[in-house]
């Protein structure tokens, strides 16, 4: 009997400060080159949205997420990101374990975006805000509330915006500048319109940049990406997909320019240089990150009444 963790399952095994410490293990794990990773598959099905096939091994399983972002379901009150988690026994390949996607998307985009701020942020940063308060800037804002920061959140949606806070314990910025003015930002929008155009970003400010993880996105101006110090999740892959793949189409930015998160964490690559840096993360999502939170529901699955499956 393989177990199967629904979406309220996945958020009541793991908390979102057990997600950013699964997390932050699988980026080291990822750059010792320990946990491996397959580049992501895209299946477009645009103009409606696309599917990814993600698969990763790592901490003696195997893992493959078949997930969405469809941008235009909300309207239709349907979820962007939807999908379903195997994890296999890596040992002799049976199944061990079928996740909710959504709700493992979430849970490690939210650490993702926490643990770049707090990894690349200026030690005394203060003010935190997600723009987009969507099902993954909720779980953005979830995590920097868990971690002790005040959170403000901005959405073009405000009713979005204050549905979230309520869940949260966040609050409304009274305005998208006072949000763009925090030391910390997330932005989890779905990538259609830039958020952080030429000039945008003050010295000293961090942006994790979540939203545009796939073809056309794109969160911040190509002019933006040219002043900051850029990091991303993996190379390979962010420079293929979402913010990155625009500068190195313009020959703004090389490899050589761009850290990934994990060799910082390793202390492999330089971090955040000065306190005036102005440092952003791109995101594209990585399926070592979805690896991270099935194995840490996996160690909960004893003490929870869950489906399972019979093959
Ligand atoms: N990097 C990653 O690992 C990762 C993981 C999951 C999702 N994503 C991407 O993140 C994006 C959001 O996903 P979601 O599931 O939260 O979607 P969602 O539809 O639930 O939320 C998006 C939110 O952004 C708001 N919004 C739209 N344009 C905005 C703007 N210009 N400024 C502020 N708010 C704006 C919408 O009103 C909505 O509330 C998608 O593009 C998705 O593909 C990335």
């Amino acid at each position: 009997m393989i177990p199967f963790f629904s979406g309220a399952n996945v958020v009541e095994a793991v908390s979102p400060e057990r997600a950013l410490e699964a997390v932050r293990d699988a980026f080291i794990a990822y750059a010792r080159g320990e946990w491996t990773m397959p580049p992501k598959v895209y299946v477009p099905a645009y103009p409606a949205g696309d599917f990814r096939a993600m698969p990763a091994l790592g901490g003696g399983h195997a893992l493959l997420k078949w997930v969405t972002s469809f941008p235009g379901n909300p309207a239709d009150g349907l979820p962007t990101v939807t999908g379903l988690v195997l994890l296999s026994d890596a040992s002799n390949g049976l199944l061990k374990a079928a996740l909710d996607a959504g709700a493992v998307t979430a849970l490690r985009t939210g650490a993702a975006a926490v643990l770049a701020a707090e990894v690349l942020g200026r030690p005394d940063a203060a003010t935190a805000a997600v723009i987009g308060a969507g099902v993954n800037g909720e779980a953005a804002a979830r995590t920097f509330v868990a971690r002790g920061r005040r959170v403000l959140l901005w959405d073009v949606d405000e009713s979005r915006a204050q549905a979230v806070a309520g869940r949260v314990g966040a609050d409304v910025a009274a305005s998208r500048d006072e949000a763009l003015a925090a030391d910390l930002l997330a932005t989890v929008t779905p990538g259609r319109e830039i958020v952080l155009e030429e000039g945008a970003l003050r010295p000293g400010q961090h942006a994790s940049l979540m939203g545009a993880d796939g073809p056309g996105k794109a969160e911040i101006a190509v002019g933006e990406l040219a002043r900051v110090h850029v990091f991303c999740d993996d190379w390979e892959q962010a420079s293929h997909n979402g913010d990155l793949v625009h500068a190195v189409e313009a020959g703004v930015l090389q490899r050589d320019d761009v850290a990934q998160l994990g060799d910082v964490l390793l202390g492999n690559a330089e971090g955040r240089r000065a306190s005036e840096d102005i440092t952003i993360f791109d995101s594209t999502g990585l399926a070592i990150q979805d690896l991270a939170i099935a194995l840490a529901a996996l160690e909960r699955a004893d003490d929870l009444d869950l489906q399972t499956i019979d093959l």
